[in-house]
């Protein structure tokens, strides 16, 4: 049930996933104050397309947090708050490598003080209902399975319920430090809440590879950033992998995040978001959708990515939120669709499409730019 006077604190909101969740809660009527690091990062949200288009006015206001790691930082940022959304986390991914030596300051520290930050302010506060957490399906599988190294047997599939041990490190990857840093913001935010004991409760979501456009990409090159990028990689001839076949719509992770504000989903809870994938099955789909696009080139179909197989069980989401996974190939779809999109804003490579594959992609004409119409979801 929401009220007008519910307030949403949401972070992360400058990322893929924080984006999309933004825009589907201003969609639904929320209040939301997002937090960010910097006004760069405020300016950067307030200059997208899509919430101009929504106009939000005093429905969207900022919070300043420099360092989500210091005691004490969410204390101003949750006044008068009755929902959060803690997505801000920091993410492993073939354009950032980190250096061994800086894995725990960079992973885990802001990932297990971040949380313990806001959960301690949320309690000070004392108008916070709920608190709804982006944890991963790392949180829940041991990294030699994440790895390929020990095949998980289907009759065994992964379950919201399940815990892994907590690896202290050294991390020999920024992966495995990444997949640590998941394992212990869930832990300690688990005996945070077991030990306190507070007025509100928390919902733990955890997506598999988050794939779909990524609106705080303006460039082609920003829009192979972050997990978007194995499948971007794949069509771009790039072999290499092996990652688990678990992915999930960033649509779905943003609707996700808005349905577990309803107090009627049950609390202090853990659920997956996840439906199965064959990586390779990308080049079908580029073929099916973007043949023009390979035709020019601007897709080429020699990569790949292996595939290891991960049993998941994430039925108990699709009871408690009531909707189902969009497949893998919407995922491609929405991925490319943008990628190509924002490709072909350079003159250069538009000038290779004839007009009809221009539209087939969905790059707006004169005449929708004339009429102000964007039939870009996020
Ligand atoms: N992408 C996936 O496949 C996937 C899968 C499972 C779970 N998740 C989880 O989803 C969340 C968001 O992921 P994403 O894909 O949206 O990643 P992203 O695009 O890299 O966004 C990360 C967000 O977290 C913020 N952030 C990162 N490190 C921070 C720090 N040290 N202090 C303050 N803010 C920080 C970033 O803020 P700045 O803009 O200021 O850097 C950004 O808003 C993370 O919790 C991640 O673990 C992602």
């Amino acid at each position: 049930m929401r009220f007008s006077n519910d307030l949403v604190l949401i972070t992360g909101a400058t990322g893929h996933v924080g984006s999309c969740t933004l825009l589907h809660l201003l969609e639904a009527g929320f209040n939301v104050r997002a937090a960010v690091r910097s006004p760069a990062k405020m300016a950067s949200v307030l200059s997208r397309p899509q919430i101009k288009a929504l106009n939000p006015g005093p429905r969207l206001t900022f919070t300043i947090v420099p360092d989500i790691s210091v005691p004490g930082a969410y204390d101003n940022a949750v006044e008068g708050v009755t929902h959060i959304i803690h997505i801000a986390s920091p993410l492993a991914s073939g354009d950032n490598r980190i250096p061994a030596e800086q894995h725990d300051e960079h992973f885990i520290r802001p990932a297990v003080s971040g949380t313990l930050n806001l959960l301690e302010a949320a309690n000070l506060v004392g108008t916070v209902r709920r608190i709804t957490i982006t944890s991963s399906f790392v949180a829940l599988v041991p990294l030699d399975e994440l790895e390929g190294h020990r095949i998980r047997p289907a009759n065994r599939p992964v379950t919201p319920n399940d815990r892994i041990a907590f690896n202290p490190g050294p991390y020999h990857s920024s992966f495995e430090a990444y997949a640590a840093s998941k394992v212990a913001a869930l832990h300690h935010a688990e005996a945070w809440i077991e030990r306190e004991r507070p007025a509100f409760d928390v919902v733990h979501l955890h997506p598999g590879f988050v794939l779909g456009r990524n609106d705080m990409a303006t460039s082609y090159t920003e829009a192979m950033a972050g997990t978007n990028s194995v499948v971007l990689a794949l069509l771009l001839g790039k072999r290499f992998g092996p990652f688990a076949g678990t992915t999930v719509h960033a649509e779905d992770v943003a609707r996700a995040h808005i349905l577990s504000l309803d107090l009627s989903v049950p609390g202090n809870q853990s659920y997956i978001l996840s439906q199965d994938a064959r990586w390779n099955d990308a080049r079908q789909i580029a073929r099916k959708h973007f043949s023009h696009a390979i035709r020019s080139n601007l897709l080429v179909m020699g990569g790949s990515v292996k595939t290891i197989p991960l049993p998941v069980d994430a039925s108990l989401t699709e009871e408690a939120f009531g909707f189902k996974f969009r497949s893998y190939e919407e995922q491609v779809k929405s991925t490319v669709e943008h990628f190509l999109q924002l490709r072909l804003r350079r003159k250069s490579v538009l000038k290779r499409l004839t007009e009809a594959d221009q539209v087939a992609i969905g790059v707006p004409q004169a005449q929708d730019l004339m009429m102000g119409r964007t039939t870009w979801a996020c």
